[in-house]
């Protein structure tokens, strides 16, 4: 009867621990971005966390990974802006990329919705075993005031 439990609890902690591992949701398949502040205004300084468990998980290691600030508005609008342009190291524990930049001053408008575009460039083998770069992107809401 012990032993039966014990197999029982067992097989439950290993379901948990195989839910939680698989627990990545779809939108944290390239990085999971944090802006802090969220808020910004240009010249300010910023520090922007992306952790890359999940993209990791899902076969998106990291060879490269761009930051750009992107807007959209229902009028042409200049950019994206390239805020940062970093090479990530696989053996960087835990996997979480961190820095800090500073807001650029540029063109920015009220009526424009603004984002920290994460462009993760990541190596795959094709279908003759060669690797191949592509990239997947990810967009982070932010809002820029104060211009
Ligand atoms: C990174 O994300 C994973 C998966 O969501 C989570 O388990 C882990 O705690 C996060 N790491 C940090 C330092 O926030
Ligand atoms: C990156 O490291 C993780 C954890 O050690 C590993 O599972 C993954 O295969 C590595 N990715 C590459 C491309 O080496
Ligand atoms: C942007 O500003 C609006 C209005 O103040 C606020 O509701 C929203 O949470 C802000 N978004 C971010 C990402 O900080």
């Amino acid at each position: 009867m012990f032993f039966n439990f014990f197999s029982l609890t067992a097989l439950a902690a290993l379901a948990t621990a195989n839910a939680q591992g698989s627990s990545c949701p779809e939108a944290a398949r390239f990085g999971n971005v944090n802006v802090s502040p969220s808020t910004l205004s240009p010249g300010e300084t910023f520090t922007v966390t992306t952790n890359l468990t999940c993209a990791i998980q899902k076969g998106n290691t990291p060879t490269f990974l761009d930051y750009c600030i992107s807007a959209t508005a229902t009028h042409t609008v200049t950019g994206p802006i390239l805020i940062a342009r970093r090479t990530y190291d696989n053996t960087t524990s835990p996997p979480i990329d961190q820095f800090t930049a500073v807001l650029p001053n540029w063109f920015y408008f009220t009526d424009a919705t603004y984002s920290l575009l994460l462009d993760n460039s990541f190596a795959r083998p094709g279908p003759t075993g060669e690797s191949v770069i592509t990239t997947g992107g990810i967009l982070t809401p932010i809002n820029i005031t104060g211009f």
